[in-house]
């Protein structure tokens, strides 16, 4: 049985203070949402008041993206055993709009995701094909080529610490959710592959996100599909009201 996973990707958004203000209204409203873990993916800046306002609550709080060096002349970035220091749970690798606007590739995916679990943190880790891709019925072949650069070059051990998130790049902030089949669909493949790699066991014990416009009234009718695990949550996960509804579906 897996447990769902809701997952807030604050993206660039939000200051320390109106972190600290979002987990006073937050906590109240999820403190007793046992179905699903929840983890909020907050801006670097963002992420000692998120740690400091969840110690102690069923809440955990991860990172965005990290390097993959644990330390050097690297300005400007922020690695594994950094986030790890701070007390972070979780780092999201490979986002589409790292991918899209910061030269993201799988072979980059991969390792930063080697080091994130290096450092003792859970990954999750974004696949998902682009509106072109999925016109020209090429969801498959996209996520063939990103699971198998991506993915398939970490150990069984490291894949256990692995969550993946499928965003079909045309539903993010769009308002344009894939639907539940097609999302479905989606995981399936993801967990095929995953299965051919890893073996079925751990292909069975995978959790496989949605994300893309997940909102409070299209969570319920996602997550009755057997194959999604869970979401990442953009824009609805910016209001605590919102996030909350999408917690307790
Ligand atoms: P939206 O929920 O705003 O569509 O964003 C999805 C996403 O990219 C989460 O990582």
């Amino acid at each position: 049985m897996r447990k769902p996973l809701m997952a807030a990707n604050w993206k660039m958004f939000k200051t320390p203070a109106d972190t600290t203000a979002f987990f006073s209204a937050f906590l109240p409203l999820v403190k007793d949402a046992s179905q699903s873990e929840i983890a909020v993916c907050a801006p670097f800046i963002d992420l000692p008041a998120a740690l400091t306002a969840a110690a102690g609550s069923n809440v955990s709080v991860g990172a965005q993206n990290l390097y993959w060096a644990n330390e050097g002349a690297f300005t400007g970035e922020i690695s594994g055993p950094m986030l790890k220091a701070l007390g972070c749970t979780w780092v999201i690798v490979g986002h589409s709009e790292r991918r899209q606007y910061f030269g993201e590739t799988d072979e980059t995916v991969l390792r930063r995701t080697k080091a994130a679990i290096a450092a003792g943190l859970k990954v999750i880790l974004c696949v998902g094909e682009m509106l072109e891709e999925r016109e020209a019925n090429q969801t498959e072949a996209v996520l063939h080529k990103q699971f198998g650069a991506g993915v398939a070059g970490l150990t069984p051990e490291e894949f256990a610490e692995v969550v993946i998130a499928y965003e079909p790049v045309w539903a993010i902030g769009t308002g344009k959710t894939a639907t539940p089949e097609m999302a479905a669909d989606a995981h399936k493949t993801i967990r095929h592959l995953a299965a051919a790699a890893f073996g079925e066991a751990a292909a069975a014990s995978l959790r496989i996100l949605y994300g893309g416009s997940v909102k409070p009234d299209n969570v319920s009718s996602l997550m009755a599909q057997e194959e999604i695990d869970g979401a990442l949550v953009g824009g609805a996960s910016l209001d605590p009201a919102s996030f909350s509804k999408i917690v307790n579906f």
